[in-house]
């Protein structure tokens, strides 16, 4: 890539990165290298920076529906184009984050005290999503080592009973898969909907990874497939993990559930809050002007997962990795080395690398780590050489 970052010298970097006031680099220490939250260290496509930039030079900060108004449209031909999915712009809403959706779609479409199946180990905050609603996590462990979904164990916790009585009524799936990388093929979401359709659960769907799936493999909405009609489902999604605008907070929905449809429609008009102006027109701008650039960014990113994924092979022959279908996330299965549960301690510790505890993800979490490989190669040998180094 062309863009003076990812080549750029390890001080030069570091000295870039550590001006930025993400929680990234700020949480820890100076000589603590961030390989932790789902931010890339890479700059955002110019197209959507220039989005941003225009609004600042304008001072074009006053009410606007404009790219909102766009937004939905430009979603279902996004959709539509790369992913075979065309839900219609008529079904789209913005929200303004992807857990929003997820927080809404649980607390509409199911009832205080159901169980809800996350399919473990799984992006953290989903726990606290079905708790803070009074509902109940089920977990469903996938295969430890390749990931996938076992459709048997699938259905014994939809049906396996809860403790004190109630029935599960929801999954909620994460495609692809945050923290493992898995792009889910169609006969493991085939089996998540036809369980959904045999038992009458809402399937909710974050596929605000959709985007970040490297060659060889693809994304499958949950929507999309023939299995899936009839099956009440809410997917979120957004331009924020492809394309580094977490902070502009500017997510959508398609909600096909009438029980959650209804609900949404019966709330005051503005307790959700709208999406800024800011993070509507970059949101845009990706959609509309970001493809060749995220094209790069996703070959780039391959190639980091690759080069990781070999100097793991080489230098440290007890950890386990398996190769990521996407997402920038790559899970790591450090038990050989016995740092106990939680080897993130250990390694922020002696190694100075922060990385995601395997065990904020639930079950099959304990002894593993979540790194962010979304970085520079100078930094990603650096965090590699530091964990080698303490290890050895
Ligand atoms: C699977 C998944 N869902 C949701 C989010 C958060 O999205 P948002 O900030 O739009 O709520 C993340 C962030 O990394 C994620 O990985």
């Amino acid at each position: 890539m062309s863009d003076g970052v990812t080549n750029i010298s390890l001080d030069d970097d570091l000295a870039r990165l550590r001006g930025l006031d993400g929680i990234k680099w700020s949480r820890y220490p100076d000589d603590v290298l961030a390989c932790w939250v789902a931010d890339m260290d890479l700059p955002t496509a110019p197209a959507v920076a220039e989005a941003v930039r225009a609004l600042a030079d304008r001072c074009d900060f006053g009410y606007s529906f404009a790219a909102m108004a766009a937004l939905p449209q430009a979603w279902h031909e996004w959709l539509s184009r790369r992913h075979g999915w065309s839900p219609g712009a008529e079904g789209i809403r913005l929200f303004t984050d992807v857990l929003q959706v997820v927080e809404l779609a649980l607390w509409a479409g199911t009832e205080p005290g159901d169980g809800v199946v996350l399919l473990t180990p799984v992006y953290p905050p989903f726990f606290g999503c079905i708790t803070s609603a009074g509902r109940r996590v089920v977990s469903c462990p996938l295969e430890p080592g390749t990931w996938r979904l076992d459709a048997e164990r699938l259905e014994a916790a939809v049906t396996g009973g809860l403790e004190g009585g109630g029935r599960v009524s929801a999954i909620l799936i994460c495609n692809p898969h945050n923290p493992t990388g898995r792009a889910f093929a169609a006969d493991e979401l085939t089996a998540v909907a036809e369980v959904a359709r045999r038992h009458d659960l809402l399937v909710v769907s974050d596929e605000i990874w959709a985007d970040v799936v490297y060659r060889g493999a693809r994304h499958i909405p949950f929507e999309s497939l023939p299995a899936a009609e009839g099956v009440r489902v809410v997917t979120a999604f957004a331009a924020s993990k492809a394309f580094n605008i977490a902070g502009l907070r500017c997510a959508a929905g398609h909600i096909a559930d009438p029980v959650a449809e209804a609900a949404l429609a019966a709330l005051p008009g503005h307790m959700l809050g709208a999406v800024s102006t800011p993070g509507a027109a970059a949101t845009l701008a990706a959609l509309t002007l970001g493809e060749p650039w995220l094209a790069e960014i996703v070959a780039f990113l391959g190639d980091q997962r690759d080069h990781l994924a070999a100097r793991v092979t080489a230098e440290l022959p007890g950890v386990r990795m398996a190769l990521p279908e996407g997402t920038y996330l790559a899970w790591l299965d450090m038990r050989a080395y016995d740092l106990g549960d939680d080897p993130a301690a250990w390694l922020l510790e002696h190694a100075r690398v922060a990385l995601n505890p395997g065990p904020d993800f639930g079950e099959h979490g304990q002894g593993f780590v979540r790194l962010n490989f979304a970085t520079t190669r100078a930094v990603l040998d650096e965090a590699v050489d530091r964990i080698v180094a303490a290890l050895r």
